[in-house]
């Protein structure tokens, strides 16, 4: 059994910035109300037409050439995404032909929020195994286009920006690791965050009938969601912690996926860890989805919040419901 740890780090959103004041002229909604509930002042949506393989490609560029390796030392390219950019194939097809990279196996994974974790966990597994020694794993999403932006979507869009992030997964032969990762999910949820159309079991697939009734636009219970993430985030953290015999005060910090400031605050507050070590960069990309984690990771660094050796938790929650925690030494 080998040890793996992340050797590369990159991330990448889009130039255009959409503060809550331009959201103000597409909908009934208002700076101070997206603020107080979210903390969100502003996100990135793309300059159309942008698939998230496209958006995702710097990101990879960056955490290549921070690993230090070429592109045609990774064996297996892994994606987390919300938003393909077709139904079939994977977006990680997509990007597979961007990077040039034929026939490197590609992989995409459907689990939302807790994507990139998930992704991290299988890239995990197949170093362990000795199977392969560089996995480059994604989480990206184009969340803008798919959005009702108009008062009648106003709880879910004003939550939802663009980005992507990427880190390279290698062999470790020092004290950095991944040290645990723990998936979890409760899918008696699943339509608390969801899209319905295209509906998979209806023939057509998408209609006229089902673009009426806006059944393509995504459609969240946010009350339930709040009311699990803030449960479920600080258990798969706690899990974490636990399984590694590390104790709150071992941890420099912890990098949640960005769902939103108010669940980042319970977190901290559940967990009883000071806010400073509950990371969140949300006010400047909303709610990334899959990319949000990475996106954190390649902030926090940026700012000196962590450094080689330092020991760190990775926790997400989403929609699915999925969660998963991830116990890093860096
Ligand atoms: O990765 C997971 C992603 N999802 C989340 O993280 C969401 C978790 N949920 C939440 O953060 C919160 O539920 C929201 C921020 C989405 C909503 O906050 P809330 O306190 O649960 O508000 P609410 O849905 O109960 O709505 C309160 C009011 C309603 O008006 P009335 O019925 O009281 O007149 C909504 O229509 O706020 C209204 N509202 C808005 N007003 C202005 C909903 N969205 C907006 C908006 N701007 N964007």
């Amino acid at each position: 059994m080998y040890r793996s740890k992340i050797i590369g780090l990159g991330g990448h959103v889009p130039e255009n910035v959409v503060t809550n004041f331009d959201l103000e002229k597409l909908m009934d909604t208002s700076n101070e109300w997206i603020v107080e509930r979210t903390g969100i002042h502003e996100r990135r949506f793309v300059t159309q037409p942008c698939g998230s393989a496209e958006l995702a490609l710097p990101a990879c560029r960056g955490a290549i050439k921070d690993a230090g390796i070429s592109k045609e030392d990774i064996e297996l390219i892994i994606v987390a995404t919300t938003t393909p950019e077709h139904q079939v194939p994977g977006t990680s097809s997509y990007l597979q032909a961007l990077l040039e990279l034929a026939p490197v196996p590609t992989l995409d994974i459907r689990v939302q929020c807790s994507g990139f974790i998930y992704g991290l966990s299988i890239a995990d597994q197949f170093i362990k195994t000795g199977q392969y020694k560089h996995i480059l794993v994604v989480g990206v999403e184009v969340q803008s286009v798919g959005l009702n932006l108009t008062t009648e979507g106003r709880d879910v869009a004003v939550l939802f920006g663009d980005g992507a992030g990427a880190v390279i997964v290698g062999r470790s032969d020092d004290e950095s690791a991944i040290m645990s990762t723990h998936l979890f999910a409760d899918g008696r949820h699943a339509n608390d965050l969801w899209v319905d159309a295209p509906v998979g079991y209806q023939s057509p697939r998408i209609s006229k009938e089902m673009l009426d009734e806006h059944r393509q636009y995504p459609k969240m219970n946010g009350r339930q969601v709040f009311k699990n993430a803030v449960i479920r985030f600080p258990e798969a953290v706690i899990t974490a912690l636990e399984t590694n015999h590390w104790t709150r005060e071992d941890i420099k910090l912890v990098i949640p996926h960005q769902a939103n400031l108010r669940i980042t605050e319970a977190i901290a507050k559940r967990l009883e860890l000071p806010l400073e070590k509950v990371y969140s960069n949300i006010h400047k990309y909303g709610n990334t989805t899959a990319a949000s984690v990475p996106l954190a990771m390649v902030d926090a660094r940026k700012e000196g919040k962590f450094s080689r050796g330092d020991k760190l938790i990775l926790a997400a929650f989403g929609s699915g419901f999925t969660w998963a925690s991830a116990a890093i030494i860096w």
